[in-house]
Order: structure tokens, then C-alpha cells, then sequence
């Protein structure tokens, strides 16, 4: 399938349009509103599903402003220079690449970190902040320890727990070397003190003495066959590296898991996040277990179980089992 739209698919240069002269001459000007209503009507057309929502972060990044200012100058006309490039965000979109490729960056969590991101990782999900936010609320203030991001992609993660609580030694791993080349250069940009390491997993990197406090992983989990039936943006536009989980999807958990049960690599207070597909949550806590593990399960704004958190079962002593 092309990614190509059509050429005749961005808004036009200078074509005719509501602003039409009566007389019939040539349109010289679009406003906002003009555009962004133009521009929804195609993405709608073409099956995009926020439309409006792609409309508007387009035309703020082509016009340098924030989304608000489309609302309080909605009647300002556009000019040449911004509409060029707006057609040019436009083009791209409709050839499906995701809004956050085209203006190379996306908000990540309540913080407010702004990641750089490109085809060399993965866009951060809304999801993902909820394993961030578990993690966090896990962990007491000011209480200093070690913190892992594995498959730290963008840098994420690693970014956010650092940013919330510097108290925290905070490492990110891939094995991606273009994932960790984004991650570093968002790290320096946003001034965070974070080890990012090229890792297979747990496996290249030293364990802290007495052990990871916390491990948060939000790897890769798309079933391979699921892969080639998912959104342009993703399927097209995403890292390979980053989704392909195996045939059930959950073969680098499984691996990961099978990492932290040996003895040393948790510390003994210390707790798992690993951020799961839809329909995979029981099966994710079942495998923990399985490997002795306590394990919960916290559920996104949509309810459906998304992060999995394991963390060592609590053995009752011979009093309390009586
Ligand atoms: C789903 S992306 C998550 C990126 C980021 N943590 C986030 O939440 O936005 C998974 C990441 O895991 C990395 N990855 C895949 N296999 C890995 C492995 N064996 N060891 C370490 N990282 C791996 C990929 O390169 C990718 O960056």
C-alpha cells in the first residue's frame, strides 16, 4: 500500500474558496477557520479518526503558535508562507505518518516532558503513564534507589521517573542503538541525569547492589501475525523492533521475567510494571505468579487491565498461617 496521497490532496495554494470575489476572481486568502474546516472534512474522508484533533496540531506547529490561538484568532488569515507549510504537514498526514513524526515531538504524562520523537521509536502512549504513575505512587519521597527502564525507546519512562523524583539513580536500556540515540539527545535536552545503556533486556547491565527497587517495561507485546493488520501509522511508521512481541506477543516478557526471578536481580522490597495488550493482562499476572511472584493488575481510563505489577509474594509466618 502507498503511503503517497494523491497530489491534489492538500489544501490549495491559492485556489478559489469561500473567500471567492463575487466577480469570480482567484481566492487569495484562507483563514483559520477555513483551513481547519477544509482539512477535517479530508482526514474525515480518508478514515483518520481525530480529524480535527490532527487538523489543529498541524496548523499550530506550521504557524508556530498553540492549539488555542487557532480558537482566538480563528477568522486571521494565513499567510503564503505558513499555508506552504502547511500543506506539506498535510501531505504527509495524509499519506498516514503520525502527527507526532510531523511535528517530531509528543507531550508525555501530567509532568509535562516533551519527548523528540521519530521513526526510531515508538510515540509514548497515554497507557504508559499510568505504569508511571503506579511506580511512583509505590516509591516514598525523597527515598533514594535504583529504577530500570527496559526497551527504554524514547526514553519515556526513564525520563518521567527521573524528572518526578531526581533522588532516584534511573537507567534506561534497548537494544535499539537509533532508540538510544533519541533517548540520549532527549535526556541532555531536558537536562536529566539518566545512564542509558545498549542492553539485551536485564542482560549487559550491572545489578545494583542489592538489586533493582524498581523495573518498569513497557516492551514489546503485538503478536507478529497481528502486526500487518494494524493502523498505517503504526504498521508504517513504527519501529518493528518495538512491537513485534513474538507469536503470542509475550515473548520478551516472559524472557524478562524469567531475569528477574533469579535471585539478587529485585531487590526484596523491590516491584515489577510491565505494560500489557488489551487482552493480555491475565495471562501477563498468571505468568508472574507462576514464577512466585505476587502480582496486580491496574487498569487504564478505559478499564481495561493495561499494566501488570509483580513484586515478591509475602510469605506468612507460622503464627499468621495458623
Ligand atoms: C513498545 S517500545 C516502548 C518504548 C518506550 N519505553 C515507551 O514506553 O514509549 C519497546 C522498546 O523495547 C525495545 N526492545 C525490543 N527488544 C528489546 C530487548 N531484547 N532488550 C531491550 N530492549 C528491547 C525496542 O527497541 C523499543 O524501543
Amino acid at each position: 500500500m502507498s503511503s503517497e496521497p494523491p497530489a491534489a490532496a492538500a489544501p490549495p495554494a491559492s485556489a478559489k474558496g469561500p473567500n471567492t470575489a463575487p466577480s469570480g476572481g482567484a481566492r487569495t486568502e484562507w483563514s483559520i477557520g477555513e483551513l481547519l474546516r477544509w482539512t477535517q472534512a479530508r482526514f474525515a474522508e480518508l478514515g483518520i479518526a481525530e480529524a480535527r484533533l490532527d487538523a489543529e496540531h498541524l496548523l499550530a506547529h506550521a504557524l508556530g503558535c498553540p492549539r488555542m490561538t487557532l480558537y482566538t484568532e480563528h477568522d486571521r488569515p494565513v499567510d503564503d508562507e505558513a499555508r506552504g507549510r502547511f500543506r506539506e504537514f498535510v501531505r504527509r498526514r495524509l499519506g498516514r505518518e503520525p502527527v507526532a513524526h510531523i511535528e517530531g515531538k509528543r507531550g508525555f504524562h501530567a509532568l509535562g516532558l516533551e519527548l523528540e520523537v521519530d521513526r526510531r521509536v515508538l510515540v509514548p502512549r497515554p497507557e504508559t503513564e499510568h505504569l508511571v504513575d503506579w511506580l511512583l505512587e509505590d516509591r516514598t519521597k525523597g527515598e533514594p534507589g535504583h529504577v530500570i527502564d527496559v526497551g527504554t525507546g524514547s526514553g519515556a519512562i526513564a525520563l518521567a521517573v527521573k524528572h518526578a523524583r531526581p533522588e532516584l539513580t534511573v537507567t534506561g536500556v534497548d537494544v535499539s542503538d537509533d532508540a538510544l540515540t533519541v533517548a540520549r539527545a532527549n535526556a541532555t535536552r531536558l537536562g536529566a541525569d539518566v545512564a542509558l545503556e545498549r542492553s539485551d533486556l536485564l542482560a549487559d547491565v550491572p545489578t545494583p547492589p542489592g538489586g533493582w527497587d524498581a523495573v518498569a517495561a513497557n516492551l514489546p507485546y503485538i503478536p507478529t501475525a497481528v502486526i500487518a493488520t494494524l493502523e498505517p501509522e503504526v504498521r508504517l511508521f513504527e519501529p518493528t523492533l518495538a512491537l513485534d512481541g513474538g507469536a503470542e506477543g509475550l515473548d520478551l516478557i516472559a524472557r524478562l521475567l524469567d531475569q528477574l526471578v533469579r535471585p539478587g536481580v529485585l531487590a526484596s522490597t523491590g516491584a515489577f510494571y510491565l505494560e500489557v495488550g488489551f487482552d493480555q493482562s491475565a495471562r501477563v499476572a498468571a505468568m508472574v505468579r507462576a514464577r512466585g511472584f505476587e502480582a496486580a493488575v491496574r487498569n487504564d481510563y478505559a478499564g481495561i487491565g493495561r499494566i501488570v505489577r509483580g513484586r515478591a509474594a509475602v510469605v506468612p509466618d507460622a503464627g499468621e498461617a495458623e
